[in-house]
């Protein structure tokens, strides 16, 4: 049965905007999405949204519901009361282009600043050899649609914006993990995610793993491993003694 819910929607563009109320129509089946929808197509055509598949794939339609990072998409209508009024505002941490659309930029420089995999060079592709176990452990990293929520809730960054220099944030601290993790990736990512990229900034909160909608074990499974592994090599007494003789 259909009804009619009241939403606040943030509206503006860069820092400058305010939260307005709509009063939408709701279908059975729906997902926060579709409303949305329905307010460009009936009260606000120039509301700017983000969003492409709408089956919770393409990691484009990231906003906050009542507060909360969430996939508009992924969102069902079902889980509010009716009466509830929903807020649906930008991602925080990074800055407003219009409406419920950010600029995500941020994201790809960290990206960017990660070297790809790199393999040593007698072997050539075709030539890898994996026990599965390695397979898996990096395949569940490899369900990251993108959607940036991690980065967006990690206090390290929502809340100190002079961290963002210094911090890659959950996503990309989890690909540094990933590609430490591969047998066949010969970069040195330790020295490099404690020093350029900040693994040192997480406590731990797990605040990334909660908001995941790939329901990947971010913090489980990435961060903490690869803070061992960083601990492992400051504390191994034969690079003790390397840098020692070495980095004198
Ligand atoms: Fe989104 Fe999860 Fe990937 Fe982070 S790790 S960008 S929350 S899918
Ligand atoms: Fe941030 Fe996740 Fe660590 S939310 S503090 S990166 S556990
Ligand atoms: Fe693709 Fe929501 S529209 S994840």
């Amino acid at each position: 049965m259909g009804y009619k819910a009241k939403f606040r929607v943030w509206r503006g563009e860069g820092g400058d905007g305010k939260l307005e109320d709509f009063t939408v129509e709701v279908n059975e089946g729906e997902v926060v999405l579709d409303v949305i929808h329905r307010l460009q197509a009936t009260q606000a055509p120039d509301l700017a949204v983000r969003w492409n598949c709408k089956a919770g794939k393409c990691g484009s339609c990231s906003m906050e519901i009542n507060g909360k990072p969430r996939l508009g998409c992924m969102t069902r209508m079902s889980t509010f009361e009716e009466a509830d009024t929903i807020t649906v505002t930008p991602m925080r941490t990074f800055p407003v282009i219009k409406d419920l659309v950010c600029d995500v930029s941020f994201n790809y420089q960290k990206a960017r600043e990660i070297p790809s995999f790199t393999p040593p060079a007698d072997v050539r592709p075709g030539e890898y050899r994996m026990q599965q176990i390695d397979v898996e452990r990096s395949q569940e990293f490899r369900k990251c649609i993108e959607c940036f929520m991690c980065n967006n809730v990690c206090h390290v960054i929502r809340d100190h914006e002079e961290n963002k220099t210094n911090f890659a944030g959950p996503r990309f601290l989890m690909r540094i993990a990933e590609l430490d993790m591969h047998p066949y990736d010969v970069a040195d990512r330790k020295d490099a995610a404690q020093e350029e990229h900040g693994l040192g900034y997480c406590n731990i909160t797990k605040c990334c793993t909660e908001v995941c909608p790939e329901h990947i074990k971010i913090t489980d499974n990435a961060l903490i491993p690869m803070k061992e592994r960083v601990v492992d090599r400051k504390y191994d007494p034969l690079v003790w003694l390397g840098n020692k003789i070495f980095r004198r």
